[in-house]
Parts: C-alpha cells; sequence; structure tokens
C-alpha cells in the first residue's frame, strides 16, 4: 500500500465526518503497515477505535509508539496526540455529537490532567449530559467554572457567545494580585457583549476606585486588503453592522447589570486609532482580544506596551487562532511583539492565552 497525501486526507476528512470510523481504522491499519514509523497514523487509528467504543484498543495504539521514542519525542508526541484529540472532540460537539465529544476530551484529561481548556470543557459538556462526576466537582478549576456560571446566570447577563469563560481559572489565578485593590487601572481592546469586562468587574476590579477602559469597533472589523481565501471572507462577513449593534446594547446593558458602570470607560472605533489616544504608563493590565489579525495584534501590542506600567500584566487572547490565508494567523504577531520585547518580558503563561509582565520600560 502506497499513501499519497490526498489519501490520508480523504481518509481524515471523510471516513471521520461520515463517522465511517470502520473504514478509517481499516486505513490506518494498512497505513501502518506500510508505514510503521510514521506516528501520526497511531493517533488517527487509536481515534477511530475509540469512536467506535474500543477504548482499550484505542489506549494501546497511542501507546504503542511512544514505547520506542525518546523523552523528547514522547512530549512532542503527546502534544501531536492532544491536538489530533482537541480537534476530533471540538467537530464532535460541533455536530451535537456531544457524548463523543466528552469521551475523547475524557482521555485528553488522562493524557495531558492539567491541560486548563480541555478540562473545562470538559465540564461544560459533562453539564450538558448531567454527567457531573463527584471526582470532576473535586477539581478547583471546575469549581471556579460553576462559581463563575452561577455568577451569570445570577446577574442575568446575556451572551450570545462565549469566548472567554475557558480562561476564567488562569484570569482568577494570575490576576489575584489586583483584586479588590484600590486605584487599579484596565484596558481591554475587544470586549464584545462585556464577558470577560463583567468577569472584570465582578471577580477582580471590585474596589470602588478601579477603573476599566473598554475599547472596540461594535461594527465590522476592516477587511485586509489581500487576495482572501473564501472561508476568511466569510469569516470577515460573519456578522453585519446591525448584528454588531444588537452586540453594543447586549454590552451596555451587561455592564448596567454589574451595577459597576461607573468603572467603565467605553472607546469606540478601531484600536490602531484610539490606544493612541490613551496615557502612557498608566494601566496595571491590557487584555488584548481585538483583532485577530496578525498585523493589528502586533500593532495593539506596541501601541498598549506603552500605557503598561512596569510590574503591569499583558493578555493576548487566541493564540492558536487561525486564517486560511497565509500570514494572518493570530501568533505570527503575538510570536513578533515576544520576540522583540523578550528583554522586557517575563512570560506567566503560555497557552490559548500568552500572560506576560513588564520587567522594564
Ligand atoms: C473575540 S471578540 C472579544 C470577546 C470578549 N473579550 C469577550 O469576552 O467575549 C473580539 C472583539 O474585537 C472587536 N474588534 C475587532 N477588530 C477590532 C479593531 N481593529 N479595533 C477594535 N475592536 C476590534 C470586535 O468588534 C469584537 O467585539
Amino acid at each position: 500500500m502506497i499513501i499519497n497525501k490526498n489519501e490520508l486526507a480523504a481518509a481524515r476528512t471523510d471516513f471521520f465526518s461520515e463517522s465511517r470510523y470502520d473504514k478509517a481504522a481499516k486505513f490506518y491499519e494498512q497505513a501502518i503497515e506500510a508505514e510503521p514509523n510514521v506516528v501520526t497514523y497511531y493517533w488517527y487509528l487509536g481515534l477511530a477505535y475509540l469512536l467506535q467504543g474500543q477504548e482499550e484498543e484505542a489506549q494501546t495504539t497511542w501507546l504503542l509508539p511512544m514505547y520506542q521514542g525518546t523523552v523528547e519525542e514522547v512530549e512532542k508526541w503527546n502534544e501531536e496526540l492532544v491536538k489530533v484529540l482537541d480537534a476530533e472532540a471540538t467537530r464532535q460537539a460541533s455536530i451535537a455529537n456531544l457524548k463523543n465529544s466528552w469521551l475523547i476530551r475524557q482521555h485528553i484529561r488522562e493524557i495531558a490532567p492539567s491541560l486548563d481548556n480541555n478540562l473545562l470543557l470538559l465540564m461544560n459538556l459533562s453539564l450538558a449530559l448531567g454527567y457531573l462526576t463527584p471526582e470532576l466537582m473535586k477539581d478547583r478549576q471546575v469549581t471556579e467554572m460553576l462559581r463563575y456560571r452561577n455568577q451569570i446566570i445570577s446577574k442575568g447577563y446575556q451572551f450570545s457567545e462565549d469566548w472567554f469563560s475557558g480562561n476564567v481559572p488562569i484570569w482568577t489565578y494570575y490576576l489575584s494580585r489586583y483584586v479588590n485593590m484600590p486605584e487599579i487601572k484596565a484596558l481591554e481592546i475587544g470586549s464584545w457583549e462585556g464577558m470577560s469586562t463583567c468577569y472584570l468587574l465582578d471577580n477582580i476590579l471590585t474596589h470602588d476606585t478601579a477603573r476599566l477602559t473598554c475599547l472596540d469597533i461594535w461594527s465590522p472589523q476592516p477587511v485586509p486588503a489581500i487576495a482572501l481565501d473564501e472561508k476568511d471572507v466569510r469569516y470577515f462577513s460573519t456578522y453585519d453592522r446591525n448584528y454588531f449593534k444588537s452586540v453594543e446594547d447586549r454590552f451596555d446593558a451587561n455592564i448596567n447589570k454589574t451595577k459597576a458602570q461607573y468603572k467603565v470607560k467605553k472607546m469606540v472605533g478601531l484600536s490602531q486609532n484610539l490606544v493612541r489616544l490613551l496615557p502612557l504608563n498608566y494601566y496595571d493590565f491590557i487584555h488584548i482580544d481585538g483583532s485577530h489579525i496578525a498585523s493589528d495584534v502586533l500593532g495593539d501590542a506596541v501601541l498598549a506596551w506603552g500605557c503598561l506600567v512596569v510590574g503591569g500584566i499583558m493578555i493576548f487572547d487566541d493564540y492558536y487562532f487561525t486564517f486560511s490565508t497565509p500570514g494572518l494567523n493570530t501568533k505570527i504577531g503575538i510570536d513578533g511583539f515576544l520576540t522583540a520585547f523578550k528583554h522586557k518580558i517575563k512570560i506567566l503563561h503560555e497557552g490559548v492565552q500568552i500572560i506576560i509582565e513588564k520587567m522594564s520600560d
């Protein structure tokens, strides 16, 4: 059997997307026979077994190459395996197959127990499926998440998207230094409906004198003037002006529900223009979650850097956000900034979000 790239892509997309896991398993069994050293085949073969209910076979398959790897290789392969499983768990959830998504996430949890995001997604799935186990309940992160969910319900916030709650455990940890501190100043670039904003007001910026500047365009962002891949054309036109109006209305309504609206300064417009108007050496922490285009993120970071006090914290969201058009991925912008400012920053956290501390001007 000679494996070519097209066949591989077809096996991944067709067999898995059409739930033909037996066919996927057959394909990868043959692929391994032909090329036993290609470790990715084992990840997909195990996944195909898992989705057919053969959990033990799945685990054995994933372990097979690991026995022969060096410590560094095993570490790298574990990461690869988690990525493969995570992508399938996300896909299964997107087609409302929550049980499969849950099953895969349980296995990710065994491979990478401290992966915050997986744990939180697992908890959300467990809640949706009514599976919340005492073991899961004991988890500190899970209890934080539950507390946060209750907060959303009890305050009556309205959110159409949740792009934030997965960050609650790390925010709770890294921003604890600012809780109820007087005079703390925060800046948020990209507030949408105010999920992260409300979290900050309810949990971190709780002192009467704390202040938060929220900056958002609240209308469709400018589309890069380059030849865009079809998928990205769709991405940039997902929400029209009317929808953004409703997003901004929900932001206003949610902020009012915090009863801390007096702490919030709202600025409407492009971050590229507005951050230039903000005071230098002023903010204790800055959340960058506006445009995800590499050059915009880099621009936000560089401009916001001057506004951050030494010792302050900068949080970048969506480090792994990808576009289909080459050169736009968020990571490119964040990495560019991290590389150039390497000697002036300390990286506190690396994950879906990157959290840094400003060590010097
Ligand atoms: C991912 S959402 C922010 C999510 C929000 N932090 C939350 O917790 O739900 C990104 C936001 O950035 C805004 N945005 C995109 N490009 C922008 C730009 N160039 N300047 C200002 N805001 C921008 C969008 O309008 C959107 O509301």
